[in-house]
């Protein structure tokens, strides 16, 4: 017995005298010291002797463990002092540099138009990419043969449903997240939907085939194009500062009715005419118009009591705007000398 603990006292001495790492003195904690180490197994064999023995090699045992709980403490502690002082050798030398991220200037003109709406009480929502014909098209008023399909060709999934039909797209819009929240929540209503969309485009400085849309929804009784029109105008001098004006043209949109392009004097200018606004004094920026009551009825709201009115911005081309960008492509192209510029 005593023997034993002579060689384990030996061995474990020999073995610390060796560690220069953390990882190796914890395994040899484990070995000799811990519950179930060496030493304990020894502890525990000494319930098996008797009378003076036993007081004699139990005093042994524990002068060993003191000795060995000692020297280990002191080797941890010139370890930690090592590695410490490892870090602390050359405090002249430069810091390493932390790289941040930049975010895409669609995102920041994104950000501002969600905290524009939240502080007016919209919801913001997300609706899915990949989008049936039904929501895309039909329950926004397009019908299979309608011919402003054509000004929103996309990409068709290569997938039959039940009936046999492809059915599945790219969404060329937002505005199918319309009748998925009026599905949802009913009226009355407030949202604003922020998300991808995509078109069967040659690309060009002007075109692309991946973009991005915030679409606007308020759902409510007695909304009317006075509603309307001022809402566009506070976008507006959110957007291009508070002596924005704000003009309305008839335009076609299938799901609404009466359905116009909000256009706002020109930033740089302030309307006299410059190269940004190409010399009309207006930006086009938001489709918009009062929700057509099928619309409505597509989306279990009943037209007779409720009213509503919707818009779509365009990210890509309020962001070229804002921050001079000439070439709509250079936004997914993960150029980081593009990117990092924001
Ligand atoms: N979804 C239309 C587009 O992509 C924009 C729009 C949205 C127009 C809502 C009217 C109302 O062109």
């Amino acid at each position: 017995m005593k023997n034993k603990l002579q060689k384990l006292r030996d061995d474990f001495l020999r073995q610390l005298s060796t560690v220069d790492t953390s990882e190796r003195l914890r395994d040899l904690e484990l070995k000799y010291l811990s519950r179930k180490g060496e030493l304990s197994e020894i502890m525990h064999e000494l319930k098996n002797l008797s009378g003076e023995l036993k007081r004699d090699i139990g005093g042994l045992a524990n002068a060993v463990k003191t000795e060995l709980q000692d020297k280990f403490t002191e080797a941890r502690r010139l370890l930690d002092k090592r590695s410490g002082g490892e870090r602390m050798t050359d405090v002249s030398l430069p810091g390493e540099k932390i790289i941040n991220g930049h975010l895409n200037p669609i995102t920041l003109v994104q950000n501002e138009l969600e905290d524009l709406f939240t502080s007016l009480g919209f919801m913001v929502l997300d609706g899915p990419e990949l989008e049936s014909d039904y929501y895309n098209f039909t329950a926004l008023n397009l019908s299979p043969d309608h011919p402003a399909r054509d000004m929103q060709d996309t990409f068709y999934i290569d997938y039959k449903n039940k009936s046999g039909q492809y059915d599945l797209l790219m969404r060329t819009q937002t505005s199918p997240v319309q009748i998925r929240a009026m599905r949802k929540y009913g009226a009355p209503l407030k949202a604003i939907i922020p998300g991808r969309c995509f078109r069967n485009e040659s690309t060009d400085a002007r075109h692309e085939h991946t973009f991005y849309q915030v679409e606007g929804i308020l759902v409510d009784k007695n909304i009317n194009f006075a509603n309307l029109k001022s809402f566009l105008e506070i976008v507006g001098q959110k957007l291009f500062g508070p002596d924005t004006k704000l003009r309305m043209r008839p335009k076609f949109f299938p799901f609404v009715e009466p359905g116009n392009n909000g256009e706002y004097s020109c930033f740089l200018c302030g309307g006299k005419g410059c190269r940004v606004c190409k010399n009309t004094g207006w930006l086009e920026i938001v489709g918009a118009g009062l929700i057509h009551p099928d619309v409505l009825r597509a989306g279990g709201i009943d037209p007779e009591v409720y009213s509503g009115l919707a818009f779509g911005f365009g990210l890509n081309r309020l962001a070229m705007l804002k921050y001079s960008i000439n070439d709509v492509r250079l936004f997914n192209s993960g150029d980081l000398k593009f990117l990092e510029q924001f």
